[in-house]
Formats: structure tokens, C-alpha cells, sequence
């Protein structure tokens, strides 16, 4: 296959350094747009040492759409987007949710704007198992209603969703991946996730505690209708994720069609609680934890998981790493923080 172009927004962050790495196993000329507001340089010296090379990549932000038009400009021929960029905690959005509004919604436009005057149809877009909210079946389908959502980090997903839904008959090819929660590192340690501050996430913070930065973990909930009174969720490893987009592309670039719409839920099909991936972290590491039980958390869905089926057939993707093995490399990705690699 001819070497494709392939703007990638956000693609100095965790779920998109991945994903550029499969891109370049898979053939593909990856070119990383990044701000960097949420995302940390010293990924990309991680993501450099496995490629054999820097990645293309330019500074900037992508809700301003003369940055985009240089890159389409500069590097001919792109193919197609993978629009990661967006910010992502649920609980920083409670904060600031005009931020969260403005950039999210504002980068998706920007971004389909400059790809209609280049003729660049196809994309695929960064969303989430929480445009569901409290899911009324699970296992999850595609086809599970949207409902209201819990945050306005979750509600751009979905106004994210809807803008796709509404502008796809113009001539474009979308395709939105809902991850569930994705969580672990590439194992050679050298790429993984970098939460600023507190992370707001579970696994980030159950590795930060065991290494010490952290004093205590607390679980929030023990209380819920589960069989250990903790929330369940699908935790899927981050290098199924990326993989899963680069099935998504090419699935995208067969399809026939000068228009196209649909949507894909990226999980394991396996629900875990909170407290069974504790147990299994401590498990796995035969490093102890210092945990507590506390009060649950504002706006928590009580047990979410994915029904794979859609994408296992039509992407021809599964996700293929075990629990033990995320956590495992979640681990030893802290553990190189913690011995100064930066990556
Ligand atoms: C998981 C479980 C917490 C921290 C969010 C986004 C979702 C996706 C993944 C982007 C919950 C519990 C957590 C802690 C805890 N992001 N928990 N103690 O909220 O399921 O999903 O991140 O794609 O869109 O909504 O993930 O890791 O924050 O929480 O007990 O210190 O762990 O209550 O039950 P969440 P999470």
C-alpha cells in the first residue's frame, strides 16, 4: 500500500501515540497535530525510539483552521483524519465546562471544515461508552439509546456525534469509535498514559499509589447494586484500542459508498469492578496496595460494558490482551516514570 497520509489531532496524547504507532506498522505516514495542553513532549521521545524516527508533527491547535489548511497545504495527499483532540475528564468538565464546549465542539468543525475545501472525506472521530450514560441493557449495543449525559465532557461527545450524524449526507465518510475504558501502556514501556495532576482515572491512580506518589486509593462505592458493591466497568487495553483504529481506516477506505456513517463500541465484552481490579493489580504485581472504601462518586454509572459483536464482524477486530496483561503494563510504564524515563 502506498504510504497514506493521515492527520492525526491529539496525537501526542495517550490513546493517539498508540494509535500512531499502529498507523506506521501498518504502513501508514501518521502526521501528529498537538497543543500540547493536555498532552507531555516526553511522549514523543518514547513514540521516536519506537519508530526509529521523529514523527511528523506540528504544534498547534486545531480549532483554528489556519493551522489545519498549512497542514493540508504542506502535506499533500493526507488521506484521512483520526481527530483525537478534545479534553477528556469527566470532572475537570464540571469545572470548566465553556472550555469544554468550546474546544471540543469547535475543534470537530474546524477540523470537517478544512477537510471539505481539501476534498478530504474521511474521519475517524475519538468518542466514548459515555455518550450511553446509564446504559438500560448490557451488555451495550451501538444501538442503546443516548441518554442525558452525565457531564458536559460526555454531552460534547454526544453534540460531537450528532454534528457527524448531521453533515455526513454532504459528503463525508465518518466513523466514531466509543471506547470504554481504556487503560495500560505499550509494553516496551515506552509510550503509556501521563495524567496531569491527580489522575481522575482508576488505573492511574491504583499505579500511582503502589509506587508511592499517591498515599491511599479509595474506592468510590461499595454500595451499588453489584456483587461486590462496587462499579463495573470494560477495561481494555490501550494497544486494542489502536489497533481497532487502524481497522477502522481501512474498513473505511474498502467502503464503496461517497458517503458514510456509523459508529463502533471498543470494549472486551467483560465488566470488572473496581474492587475485582484491585484485587487482580495486586495480583498480577504481588505489589500490596494501601485502598480504602469511600463514599461514591457524583455522576458514576453503576455497571457499564460493551457488546464487541459490531466491530468483531464489520472491522474484523478483537480486542486480544488480557486484564493481567493492561495492568501489568500499566505497572511497568509507572515504574519507568518513576526510574526518571521520560520517555
Ligand atoms: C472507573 C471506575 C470510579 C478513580 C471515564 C470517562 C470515559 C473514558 C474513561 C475517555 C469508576 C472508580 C476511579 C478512583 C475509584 N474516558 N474510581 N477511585 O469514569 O468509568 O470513565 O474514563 O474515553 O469516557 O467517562 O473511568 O477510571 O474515572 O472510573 O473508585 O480514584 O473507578 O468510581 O467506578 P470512568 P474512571
Amino acid at each position: 500500500m502506498a504510504e497514506k497520509k493521515i492527520l492525526v489531532t491529539g496525537g501526542a496524547g495517550y490513546i493517539g501515540a498508540h494509535t500512531v504507532l499502529a498507523l506506521i506498522k501498518e504502513g501508514y505516514q501518521p502526521v501528529i497535530l498537538d497543543n500540547f495542553s493536555r498532552s507531555d513532549e516526553s511522549l514523543l521521545k518514547g513514540l521516536t525510539k519506537l519508530i526509529g524516527r521523529a514523527p511528523l508533527l506540528i504544534k498547534g491547535d486545531c480549532t483554528d483552521t489556519s493551522v489545519l489548511r498549512k497542514i493540508f497545504e504542506v502535506h499533500g495527499q493526507i488521506s484521512g483524519v483520526m481527530h483525537f483532540a478534545a479534553l477528556k475528564s469527566v470532572g475537570e468538565s464540571v469545572q470548566i465546562p465553556l472550555a469544554y464546549h468550546q474546544n471540543n465542539i469547535q475543534s470537530l468543525m474546524s477540523v470537517l471544515q478544512v477537510m471539505k475545501e481539501y476534498s478530504v472525506r474521511d474521519l475517524i472521530f475519538s468518542s466514548s461508552c459515555t455518550v450511553y450514560g446509564e446504559p438500560d441493557f448490557i451488555p451495550v449495543t451501538e444501538s442503546a439509546t443516548f441518554k442525558r449525559a452525565e457531564s458536559p465532557y460526555g454531552a460534547t461527545k454526544q453534540i460531537c456525534e450528532r454534528i457527524l450524524e448531521d453533515v455526513y449526507k454532504t459528503g463525508f465518510r465518518f466513523l466514531s469509535l466509543r471506547y470504554f475504558n481504556p487503560i495500560g501502556a505499550h509494553p516496551s514501556a515506552l509510550i503509556g498514559e501521563l495524567p496531569i495532576g491527580v489522575p481522575n482515572n482508576l488505573v492511574p491512580f491504583i499505579t500511582q499509589t503502589a509506587i508511592g506518589k499517591r498515599k491511599q486509593l479509595v474506592v468510590f462505592g461499595n454500595d451499588y447494586n453489584t456483587p461486590d458493591g462496587s462499579c463495573i466497568r470494560d477495561y481494555i487495553h490501550v494497544v486494542d484500542i489502536a489497533e481497532a483504529h487502524v481497522k477502522a481506516l481501512a474498513h473505511l477506505h474498502m467502503t464503496q459508498s461517497q458517503t458514510y456513517l456509523d459508529a463502533f463500541n471498543l470494549g472486551t465484552g467483560i465488566g470488572v469492578s473496581v474492587l475485582g481490579l484491585v484485587k487482580k493489580f495486586i495480583e498480577v504485581t504481588g505489589v500490596s496496595l494501601n485502598y480504602a472504601l469511600g463514599p461514591r462518586r457524583h455522576g458514576d454509572v453503576e455497571k457499564t460494558f460493551a457488546d464487541p459483536t459490531k466491530a468483531n464482524k464489520l472491522l474484523g477486530w478483537k480486542a486480544t490482551r488480557t486484564i493481567d496483561q493492561a495492568l501489568l503494563d500499566a505497572w511497568g510504564w509507572e515504574k519507568a516514570l518513576a526510574a526518571g524515563h521520560k520517555s
